[in-house]
């Protein structure tokens, strides 16, 4: 069984596709390589022993996508595609609007066309969504009927998806939708194959520690030390990547095997600091992380971890790695590859 993903030569995306190809499913990645690789397919063929179809384009060529539906006859959709810079989208806003939200109009029109064309499969779409929308959260652990928020575009355009997904699933009983609220995803995939490679300097933590391990950068800068948490540091919810990817499986099991539409936290039901992560860090890679103390990032939480209890229940699904184990998995990806894809 075929199941197509949109931007699947992505982070998440590639974990996700060697996960699916060992539950048994093929995938088919679609991808512009805006901000990902095309030695990801190469890399993906090492892991899994498997060539995978790949549908080089842009999700927002509605006819495209219908063509590809038509030939590939996926039973299900992964939809990554997407940009995620948080500080990006304030410069840009326009930029993440038009890919995000116009991205998944289109894919949603397109899966549309064809679905009336052959209703025979129901629509079946697991949507990328973000802890983002929770904002700024009154209180930790978070569950999926806290008030959503956005404090800036990109956060702002998963809100508007999850908002679109819901008014289709009322229009259309036959649509049957997943959407996965990320927590902070860390880590690679334990071959060290492949691995988070932003582009440009990174914004997040982790790719930010592993290039400071690895000579990349001089130092990291902690964004303040003043909050109300046990160290002063931002607390996130990491979750391994290897996790994130089997929670995306469990949960296209449970919409192919007949279950209601569901949206989910994929988060550890653990925060972490910053500084607990650059002191596991250092331990599992056996390197000196330099860090100086800097300003609050504008826009940043004090706090923010999932309470991961539902995904469990519908999705029989829960993360296992522990901090220790996504920083040895995300050191070996770093040092294998210290450009990254580029070489
Ligand atoms: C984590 C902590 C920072 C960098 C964002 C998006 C979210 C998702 C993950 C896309 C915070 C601190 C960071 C640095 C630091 N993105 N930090 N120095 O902001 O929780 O979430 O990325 O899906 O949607 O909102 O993740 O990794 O940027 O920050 O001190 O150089 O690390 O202040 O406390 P964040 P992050």
């Amino acid at each position: 069984m075929k199941i197509l993903l949109t931007g699947g030569a992505g982070y998440i995306g590639s974990h996700t596709a060697v996960a699916l190809i060992e539950a048994g499913f093929e995938p088919v990645v679609l991808d512009n390589f805006a901000n990902s690789h095309p030695v990801v397919l190469e890399r993906l063929q090492r892991i899994t022993g498997q060539t995978m179809a790949l549908e080089r384009g842009d999700v927002l060529d509605t006819h495209w996508v219908e063509d590809l539906l038509r030939r590939h006859r996926p039973v299900g959709v992964v939809h990554f595609a997407g940009d995620k810079a948080v500080g990006e989208s304030v410069a840009l806003p326009l930029k993440y609007f038009h890919n995000n939200i116009g991205g998944a109009v289109s894919l949603l029109r397109a899966m549309q066309t064809v679905h009336a064309e052959d209703p025979s499969t129901p629509p079946t779409l697991v949507f990328s969504s973000s802890a983002t929308v929770y904002g700024d959260p009154a209180s930790v652990p978070i569950t999926e009927d806290f008030p959503r928020s956005h404090t800036n575009p990109y956060g702002h355009s998963k809100l508007v998806i999850e908002d679109m997904l819901s008014a289709l699933c009322a229009a259309n009983p036959a649509w049957r939708v997943g959407t996965l609220r990320y927590f902070n995803p860390v880590g690679a995939h334990p071959s060290g194959l492949i691995g988070e490679d932003p582009a440009g300097i990174p914004n997040n933590l982790m790719p930010y520690v592993t290039q400071v391990a690895v000579g990349q950068r001089e130092h990291l800068n902690v964004y303040g030390n003043d909050y109300p948490t046990p160290d002063g540091t931002g607390v996130r919810d990491y979750i391994h990547v290897q996790d994130l990817a089997a929670g995306h499986v469990a949960a296209l099991k449970t919409l192919l095997g007949g279950g209601e539409s569901f949206t989910v936290n994929l988060g550890t039901g653990k925060g972490h600091s910053v500084l607990d992560v650059v002191h596991a860090f250092e331990k599992a890679s056996g390197r000196p992380v330099p860090y100086q103390i800097a300003p609050r990032r504008p826009g940043d939480v004090a706090q923010c971890w999932a309470d991961p209890a539902l995904a469990q229940r519908l999705l029989g699904w829960q993360a296992r790695h522990t901090l220790d184990e996504m920083c040895a998995d995300a050191w070996r990806w770093q040092s294998g590859n210290p450009n990254g894809y580029r070489g």
